[in-house]
């Protein structure tokens, strides 16, 4: 028994003192495999990011994701995942932006069977506002699929595309094709940027009306950055001006999240 037991207990601590050498460049390499797992499961939590039930909180989330490289698609599924929480979250957080840009686009356009497009329109909240205002048809367009999906309880727009907005020619919408265009809250980091003002135009028919929003509260907090992205997005704006593309009938500052405020800008196509 005894020598059973040795035979096995030296056999094995021999294997094993031999098997060092040869297993350190094995425990180098799992090492690696290790940190690379670790990496991308970081990275991984990073985009799948959930959403909480204060707005601000989510606010900062998307901006954080943002400011990494590895973000795109870690937005649309963010929105995704709070698509059904989202009306009351930001009800609760008084969110004045739908109401304040469906008023103007409704003052300026008289005809409400004209075509309307909601960019970035989310659960449908402006599509909302609009139909209140007597707009009959009015076309969705976002990359969240699930907000999409909610907006359809609403029973206000035409047609739902779901589709990402930038420098991208928007999925079966031809030039000039509509008459107005509604952009709430969806002008900020990690949504829209002024890359999206060249589809803008395409889109809307000359004479049309364009309202859409810029708030700080949905900007990166760094003084510094926050101002050259408005300083950009002013920028874009100045020269569509002066190349005749855009005229600004008007910028104002209304109420947007609480007590925060927005600019609303809003644009006829020349
Ligand atoms: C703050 S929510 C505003 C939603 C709606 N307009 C409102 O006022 O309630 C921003 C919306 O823009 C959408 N969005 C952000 N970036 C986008 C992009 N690049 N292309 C398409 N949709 C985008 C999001 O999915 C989200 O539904």
């Amino acid at each position: 028994m005894g020598s059973t037991f040795n035979r096995i207990f030296f056999y094995n601590a021999k294997t094993a003192r031999s098997g060092i050498p040869r297993l350190l460049p094995h425990r180098d390499f799992a090492l690696k495999i290790g940190v690379f797992i670790w990496e991308k499961s970081f990275s991984l939590a990073r985009q799948m990011a959930y959403p909480t039930r204060d707005v601000y909180k989510n606010v900062a989330m998307i901006r954080e994701m943002s400011t990494k490289d590895d973000f795109s698609g870690g937005v649309s599924e963010f929105y995704d995942k709070w698509a059904e929480h989202y009306d009351e979250d930001l009800e609760r957080a008084k969110y004045g932006g739908p109401v304040a840009c469906a008023e103007a686009l409704c003052k300026l356009m008289s005809d409400k069977n004209a075509l309307i497009v909601d960019i970035g329109a989310g659960t449908g909240r402006s599509g909302q506002e609009l139909a209140k205002c007597g707009f009959k048809r009015i076309d969705a367009v976002d990359f969240s699929q699930k907000s999409l999906d909610i907006s359809t309880s609403k029973g206000v727009y035409e047609r739902l595309i779901c589709d990402s907005v930038g420098k991208n020619k928007l999925k079966g919408v031809t030039d000039g094709y509509y008459s107005g265009l509604l952009c709430v809250g969806a002008i900020a980091a990690g949504h829209i940027s002024q890359d999206a003002f060249p589809e803008f135009t395409r889109i809307v028919k000359k004479g049309g009306i364009m309202v859409f929003t810029v708030s700080k509260v949905t900007l990166p907090t760094d003084g510094q950055i926050q101002k050259k992205i408005i300083q950009g997005i002013q920028d874009a704006i100045n020269d569509l001006v002066r190349t005749g593309v855009w005229e600004v009938v008007e910028k104002t500052s209304i109420t947007y999240l609480h007590d925060n405020e927005a600019d609303r800008f809003i644009i006829r196509r020349l």
